[in-house]
């Protein structure tokens, strides 16, 4: 195990209210990534104490099990117009960043008021493309984890922790 579910949970309440300061008296809308930001979705944004709103985009990265390759498939886009209202993207982790570069891009032309970031994890030690993550939650080593969303060819998104998991050769 690399953070348990309490440390999630303080960190979320801390992040929750970081966000229900900034956005207050604003039109909020929060965009969940799927599949792996269902979890910290719905435990984030109970601790949001504002009316916000939600929708949620699906993409698949091409690559391997535990690599993405950048090149980004929308499998499930927003419901709802963006323009000219507050959007905060939900993911569960940055790892190469090159799934959210190309979402950040992707909802930029859609013109919205602003477009920020809030991310449970962010892995240390990768080069990736400049980021400005504006809420986060842990920095962790570079390392597969699973657990609270994150999966491993599928599963183990229901841990309520986050763990280290031995990959095969
Ligand atoms: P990125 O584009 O490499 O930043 O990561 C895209 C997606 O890969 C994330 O939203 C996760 O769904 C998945 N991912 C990245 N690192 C891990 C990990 O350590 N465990 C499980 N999924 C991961
Ligand atoms: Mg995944």
């Amino acid at each position: 195990m690399l953070i348990s579910a309490e440390e999630i949970d303080a960190k979320l309440a801390e992040m929750g209210a970081a966000i229900t300061r900034d956005y207050q008296g604003e039109d909020l809308l929060l965009i969940g990534i799927l599949k792996g930001a269902f979890v910290v979705m719905a435990d984030l944004s109970r601790h949001i104490d504002l009316p916000v709103e939600f929708d949620f985009m699906a993409v698949s990265s091409y690559g391997s099990a535990t690599k993405s390759s950048g090149v980004v498939r929308i499998l499930k886009d927003l419901e709802q117009e963006i323009a000219g209202r507050h959007v905060l993207i939900v993911e569960d982790i940055v790892d190469t960043g090159l799934t959210l570069q190309y979402l950040l891009r992707n909802l930029q032309v859609r013109k919205p008021l602003s477009l920020s970031l809030a991310a449970l994890l962010i892995k240390d030690g990768i080069e990736r493309p400049p980021l400005e993550v504006k809420y986060e939650g842990f920095h962790i080593p570079n390392e597969f984890v699973v657990g609270y969303g994150l999966d491993y060819d599928g599963k183990y998104r229901n841990l309520p922790y986050v763990a280290v998991i031995d990959l095969p050769e």
